[in-house]
Order: structure tokens, then C-alpha cells, then sequence
């Protein structure tokens, strides 16, 4: 039999250490460790500190929006948000996204609405939003996911007419923009995610930014336990309070940004360019004449065309130590609890079904470069030319793991 240079058929995994989706983002570590030093020296860590202060102002001027208050993470910043705008009863949210815009509402007994997606675009479908607006709706919120921002006018639009609260998980697009306007200043609000994983990071880390005043009032109070002054509680609220140390991360990242954007907008082009003319194989494009932080490199797998699903290709990078993800499988609506509370929900979400079975996500950022991609690329091209032998393989390994399971 011919012998083909692939880990799952025997030969060596191309890569000793796993390579990971992400690698954290870090900026100039020197600049990075003075300001540690200092944040140390100056004893003063927390509620809302010199630092807090200044990355806010350095990234509401960045994203050209009245407010931008800066939090823990970004999932107590989604529930500081739809707390703050009033949202309750029943929210419209798609279901292709992190669990965590599902659960900032259940977390807080809203109902999450599971909307369908549009398959161009993998964001919320503004067309299938209206036929699921009940008495109990009080809101939408659109994800702008792979930081590709949603259809905001249609969705502005029927949020207007319907009179609901419009907010955006932005998590995944700080430093995006859509005609020419920064992510940021769409809807009642919208919130970031800093995590480590994202491409600007706080350790740790979140954000609402607004142009509501009224608004970013009520969320200051809600993130510091309402306090309007010293043992001047006027509010209730929770800790949703950025560190100084998460600060001075994200301070030195925001200085690098370009950096980041030149590096993840590489990896994207060797990407597009290695894999581009295989049958099935398409990579999510971002609109060359927006601002995007291209950090996600989205591979969707036409089974068909391919001659491997996506998680038979998973498997093969698997084998090489290239951990690559299937974002977001298998959607919100098939995890607890929305999977028990609403069993059928997949017959009102077919394209978010079909795109789960399509979808993974490639290694980029600062862990990868062009030897590394030309490797990934020639392994899936490598993949994609034995089909037949490559699906045989993984089946056969299948059968013996089940086999050593069973005899456990
Ligand atoms: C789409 C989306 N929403 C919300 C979150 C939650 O953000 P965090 O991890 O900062 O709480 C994430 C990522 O983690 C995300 O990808």
C-alpha cells in the first residue's frame, strides 16, 4: 500500500509541542514589566485606578465612542449591559456562538431566543429575527462573530420598529469597523472580551462601550456594587471591576495593535493562498476594505466536494499536534440547559446546524508563521488527495480505540 506522510497513517506528527488556535498577544514585554513595576510599587491595585482610567480613555479614543468601561470579563460586562438596558423576559441571540452569550442572559433568567444564521455570513439572520418576536421579547443581541460585524442596520431596524433593546457581543472585533465606523458605537451597547485568548488581551478581561450616557452611568454603579461615593450606595450591583494589572496588559497591547493586525492579516493571506484551489475548502474572508483584526483563520469543510468531513480533518491535524477547534460546536441550543429546555430548537436553526458540522478554526497569531502554515497547508492538501485512504485509517483507529475501551 502506498505510504502517505500523515501522523494518523504512521509517520512522525510534524509538530513535537502542540500548536494552539491562539497564542496570547503580548506587546513590547519591557514596557509591559515597568508598568507591573509600577502598578507594584504604587500600592494600588484596584477600583477604578490610574490605569483603569487611562485605558479607558486610550480605547474609547480608538473606537471613537462616548464610554468605555472597562470590567473583569466579558461575560459579567454582557450581564452588567443587558441588566442595565432592561432587557428581561425573552432575548433573540444566535445560537453559533461561545456559550457565554447564551448563559449572561440565563445567568440573570432571561430566556435566550435561538436565532438561525446566514450562512454568507455566519452572523444572526436579520431575516428570520422577526418571526421570533413574542410578547415576552424585550431585546436582541448580535454577536459580530470572527470579529465580522453583524447586518447592525437590519437589525437596527427591526429593534426600532419593534421597540427592543439592540445590543452587540463584540468579543471577538475590538478594532473592527463596519462603512467606515468602529465597532463599538452600535445598538444601546456593545461589549469586548479581553481574554487571553482574544486578540487584545487583559489576562482577563471585558468592556461595554457606549454612546448612551444614561446608560454608561447606570453600568459604572452596577460594575462597583452601585457605590456612587464613599458608603454611598445608591444602586444594586455586582464586582465587574478591571484590576490595574489587567490594565497596564491591555495598555501596552493597545500600542502594539498594528503589530497584531499586520501578523494575523499574514497569516490569513498564507492561509487563503496555500489552500486556494481545494475542491470543498473555503476560508471566512474579511472585507479588505474594513478594519479587521483577522484573528481567526475559519475553515469550512464541504464534505462533498472535500472527500472528508471537517471532523475527519480535525482528527488528521489532531495526530500532527495541530490542536485546531471546531468554534462553536455543537451550538448553544445542543448544551445544558437550552438543549432540555428547548429539545427541537434545531428545526428553527438549520443553517446553524449545517455550519457546526463545517466549521474549525486554524492556529494563527503570534504562534504561527509562514513555515508553519506551508506545513499546516501540505498536510490538509497532503489529506485532501487521499481521501479514500485517510477515511479507511481513521476508521480503523476508531475501531481499535472502541475496541481498547471496551476491554477496559
Ligand atoms: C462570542 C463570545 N462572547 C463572550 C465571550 C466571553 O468573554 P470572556 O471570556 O471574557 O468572559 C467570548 C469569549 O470568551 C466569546 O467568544
Amino acid at each position: 500500500m502506498q505510504s502517505i506522510d500523515l501522523a494518523v497513517c504512521g509517520a512522525a506528527p510534524a509538530f513535537t509541542d502542540p500548536l494552539h488556535v491562539g497564542r496570547p498577544n503580548v506587546g513590547n514585554q519591557e514596557r509591559l514589566m515597568r508598568r507591573i513595576q509600577d502598578v507594584i510599587e504604587s500600592r494600588w491595585f484596584s477600583n477604578n485606578g490610574p490605569r483603569v482610567q487611562e485605558f479607558e480613555r486610550e480605547a474609547a479614543r480608538l473606537l471613537g465612542v462616548r464610554h468605555f468601561i472597562a470590567m473583569c470579563n466579558g461575560t459579567i460586562a454582557l450581564e452588567i449591559a443587558i441588566r442595565a438596558a432592561g432587557l428581561r423576559g425573552e432575548v433573540i441571540v444566535p445560537s453559533f456562538t461561545f456559550v457565554a452569550t447564551a448563559h449572561s442572559l440565563q445567568w440573570q433568567e432571561i430566556t435566550p431566543v435561538f436565532c438561525d444564521i446566514d450562512p454568507a455570513t455566519h452572523n444572526i439572520d436579520p431575516a428570520q429575527v422577526e418571526n421570533l418576536i413574542t410578547p415576552r421579547t424585550t431585546g436582541i443581541i448580535g454577536v459580530h462573530l470572527w470579529g465580522r460585524p453583524c447586518n447592525v442596520a437590519a437589525l437596527e431596524e427591526i429593534a426600532g420598529r419593534r421597540g427592543l433593546g439592540l445590543l452587540f457581543d463584540a468579543a471577538h472585533a475590538f478594532g473592527c469597523s463596519r462603512q467606515g465606523t468602529m465597532v463599538g458605537n452600535f445598538g444601546r451597547a456593545e461589549v469586548f472580551s479581553f481574554h487571553a485568548t482574544k486578540f487584545l488581551n487583559t489576562f482577563e478581561g471585558g468592556a461595554v462601550a457606549t454612546n448612551d450616557d444614561e446608560l454608561a452611568k447606570r453600568i459604572r454603579l452596577m460594575k462597583n456594587f452601585g457605590f456612587a461615593g464613599y458608603d454611598n450606595v445608591i444602586y444594586p450591583g455586582t464586582n465587574g471591576k478591571m484590576t490595574e494589572m489587567s490594565a497596564v496588559m491591555g495598555l501596552t497591547g493597545l500600542e502594539s495593535i498594528d503589530e497584531f493586525v499586520a501578523t494575523n492579516r499574514r497569516n490569513h493571506q498564507h492561509y487563503s493562498s496555500g489552500l486556494a484551489d481545494l475542491n470543498g475548502i473555503a476560508i471566512a474572508a474579511y472585507d479588505p476594505s474594513e478594519k479587521s483584526n483577522y484573528q481567526y483563520v475559519i475553515l469550512e469543510v464541504d464534505e462533498q466536494a472535500a472527500g472528508l468531513s471537517r471532523d475527519e480533518l480535525v482528527s488528521v491535524l489532531h495526530a500532527e499536534n495541530i490542536l485546531a477547534r471546531r468554534y462553536f460546536f455543537p451550538g448553544c441550543h445542543r448544551m445544558e440547559p437550552y438543549r432540555s429546555h428547548f429539545p427541537n430548537a434545531h428545526l428553527m436553526l438549520p443553517n446553524t446546524t449545517a455550519l457546526a458540522r463545517r466549521v474549525l478554526a486554524l492556529p494563527t497569531g503570534s504562534a504561527v508563521g509562514a513555515d508553519e502554515i506551508a506545513v499546516i497547508c501540505r498536510i490538509l492538501r497532503t489529506a485532501l488527495r487521499h481521501p479514500a485512504a485517510v477515511r479507511s485509517t481513521l476508521s480503523r483507529l476508531e475501531e481499535v480505540e472502541c475496541r481498547a475501551t471496551v476491554g477496559r
